[in-house]
């Protein structure tokens, strides 16, 4: 049931409290008291668990153990074994999955193999106004030559059309963030999917905004690469690794530009000439970020401990219920979808930063989007409803009273 029909039926926040089946999963977050977490989309919380694992694995393992770690307890196998655990969650197979660097070099890795993969193909097709690193990314294979980046809004009709009446068949891979980071926009991966395999292009999905916020099924809709964010809804902490997924159809021909020694098919036989590993481990490059890895595998054992379809109508419901009641707020223009959507709102206002940053000042945590949009996480592991309403009520005594207006608020900081 949605928070708009219960509250039609005279549910409370309260109430819906009471009745969430998620309702435990709060404590086993770090969250301090007297904080509105509505940014788990930037940064998720601290897993309890995250702590104790991470003094396990630097005293016993490191401090203890300290080399032989890598084979006793496993550390090279980590990147394969988170992979295989976020596996299931973007619905592909364990072997189709490893966690490594960031979004951005993954998808250089990935940009990179897609174009190798469509020889004759230098096109990558986006959209304006991705996330800035997906263009940025993209800009830097077209700067050494090796690419051409072409951005529409329309995907499928520029697939349809192509360039010069070629039908598209100049793009080799099509990039698109599936839950836009501003508006929570999602696009149909299925139809985007088979429209650019109609194309001949591959397709490549940032799942940074969807993964552990909606179910998601890659294999369904054909997908051949993606890559997610490890720091937002994983709850794998500041800088957590990404991970990239490769469809195993593509592994035995996909070659990473970035040949480092992790990705080898033997890294310990010290070889001159580099070999790929056979499988999704060519997508290795360097040393893996061994505690960044124990912290992020904590946050996806408990996210899918909770469950991403519970967690998916949970946060629906959570935003629904602050949409209703932020409704009439004078000056703020919802730019988010009230249809299918991802798990966070984003406003527009005016005065969105100085706002932000008086929500901030009363424990209420969103962030600032240039130039003008207020958003909001609906992160639903650790939310209440009474937290949403509760964050609504203090957005709109901010705006009434005009409490934003104050030389501190105005001042930008070097993260918003
Ligand atoms: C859609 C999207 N892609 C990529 C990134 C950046 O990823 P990374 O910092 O791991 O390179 C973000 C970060 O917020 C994002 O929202």
């Amino acid at each position: 049931m949605s928070a708009i029909a219960a509250s039609a039926r005279g549910m409370t926040p309260a109430d819906l409290d009471a009745a969430d089946p998620l309702a435990f999963a709060r404590e086993r977050f770090a969250i301090p008291e007297g904080v509105i977490y509505l940014d788990g989309n930037s940064l998720g919380a601290l897993p309890r668990a995250t702590a104790a694992r991470l003094a396990d694995v630097i005293a016993a393992e490191w401090g203890e153990d300290l080399i032989t770690s890598w084979n006793k307890h496993d550390w090279i196998g980590a990147p394969a074994r988170v992979g295989a655990k976020i596996a299931p969650l973007i619905g592909a197979a364990a072997d189709e999955v490893i966690v490594a660097d960031s979004v951005s070099v993954n998808l250089f890795k990935l940009l990179a193999g897609a174009l190798q993969l469509r020889p004759g193909r230098r096109v990558i097709l986006s959209e304006p106004s991705s996330f800035p690193t997906d263009l940025y990314m993209a800009q830097g294979l077209a700067s050494m030559g090796a690419a051409e980046l072409r951005l529409a809004s329309d995907i499928p009709a520029a697939l349809a059309a192509g360039r010069d009446g070629r039908q598209g068949k100049d793009v080799a891979v099509v990039l698109l963030s599936h839950v836009h980071y501003k508006s929570a926009a999602v696009h149909d991966m299925a139809a985007i999917t088979a429209a650019a395999h109609a194309a001949g292009a591959l397709m490549l999905w940032d799942l940074s905004h969807s993964v552990g916020a909606l179910p998601l099924d890659l294999a369904g809709a054909g997908a051949d690469m993606a890559v997610g964010c490890g720091y937002k809804y994983l709850n794998g902490g500041p800088g957590a690794p990404a991970f990239a997924y490769l469809a195993r159809r593509h592994q035995a021909a996909f070659a990473s530009p970035l040949s480092g020694w992790m990705g080898h098919a033997a890294p310990f036989a010290f070889n001159d000439a580099y070999a790929p590993a056979p499988g999704i481990a060519r997508l290795l490059c360097g040393t893996p970020p061994i505690l960044s890895l124990a912290a992020l595998e904590v946050g996806v054992d408990l996210i899918a401990e909770l469950g991403v379809d519970r967690l998916a109508a949970k946060s629906r419901a959570l935003s629904d219920l602050f949409l209703a009641a932020v409704a009439d707020i004078p000056g703020l223009v919802l730019a988010s979808p009230t249809g299918v959507r991802g798990s966070h709102l984003a406003f527009r206002h005016p005065q969105a930063y100085a706002i932000c940053q008086a929500l901030i000042a009363r424990g209420v945590i969103g962030d600032f989007r240039d130039p003008d949009i207020l958003r909001f996480g609906f992160a639903p592991a650790y939310l209440r409803f009474a937290d949403v309403a509760a964050a609504a009520a203090m957005l709109a005594e901010i705006v009434a009273t005009g409490a934003w207006d104050r030389p501190e608020f105005h001042a930008r900081q070097a993260v918003t």
